[in-house]
């Protein structure tokens, strides 16, 4: 403590921490959420921050920090943040594309499993293909607040992390569309893994940015930005749970 990649002090984390994938995303929703949100950590612009929000009128600590973008990043900060600073629970808060045929753009996707063409949990045990699963409770509780959201849809199932964004092997997202996946991003399955490894809870809450069947209604870059109140409150619930 410090870490390599985070320079907070030992109690600097809340026990909950949501997870954009943006750092300056991160800090948009600190101040949105924490009027006493402050910087804790600022290593490679990877911002963190820690407050308290109020939910139905009760006080909880929070932090907000930023994963990056990929499996390889969030891992590295998953890792430091429940090893190192205690952190019981990550909320990953992101995009994703939409993959079922039912996902619209705007929908809020709670990924309670993610399948991965990434290496990241191939080796964990031996022999074995790790299911990548969301903590249930955290799951539950982010379900049990969909009335809060109040554009589209919410949807809870199978999502997949992927480590390309640009390139996809020929028929696996019809492979992944006919196996009931709901969305793509690209950092979920390695979050689960972690999260299953030292004892903890992980959950990601989506909302659908783009659709790889039909792209007539993605949202531009400044929508992304501002189009997350839904996952949002849902990623809240689940945290403060
Ligand atoms: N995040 C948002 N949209 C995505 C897509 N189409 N692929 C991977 N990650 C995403």
């Amino acid at each position: 403590m410090p870490t390599p990649h985070i320079a907070a002090g030992p109690d600097d984390f809340a026990p909950a921490v949501l997870m954009p994938g943006d750092p300056k995303r991160a800090e948009r929703i600190a101040q949105m959420l924490m009027p006493d949100a402050h910087l804790v950590t600022d290593v490679r612009g990877m911002l963190g921050f820690t407050g308290t929000v109020e939910v139905d009128g009760t006080s909880h600590p929070l932090s907000v920090m930023g994963s990056g973008m990929g499996q390889p990043s969030a891992t590295i900060y998953a890792t430091e943040l429940f090893r190192e600073y205690g952190v019981q629970r990550i909320i990953r808060v992101g995009t994703c594309g939409g993959i079922a045929e039912g996902v619209q753009v705007g929908d809020v996707i709670i990924g309670t499993g993610a399948h991965t063409d990434s290496m990241m949990n191939q080796h964990r045990v031996p022999g074995i293909n790790f299911s990548a699963t969301a903590s249930f409770e955290l799951a539950a509780a982010a379900w049990a607040a969909r009335d809060q959201v109040s554009e589209g849809t919410v949807l809870a199932g199978p999502i997949v992390s992927k480590d390309h964004f640009y390139w996809t092997v020929p028929g696996m997202i019809d492979g992944l569309r006919a196996h009931g996946t709901l969305g793509v991003e690209m950092e979920a399955a390695a979050l689960y893994g972690v999260a299953n490894e030292f004892g903890r809870q992980a959950l990601a809450v989506l909302t659908v940015s783009d659709h790889l069947i039909d792209g007539s209604k993605d949202m531009s870059a400044q929508e992304r930005e501002t189009r997350f109140q839904g996952a949002l409150a849902l990623a809240v619930a689940a945290a403060t749970s």
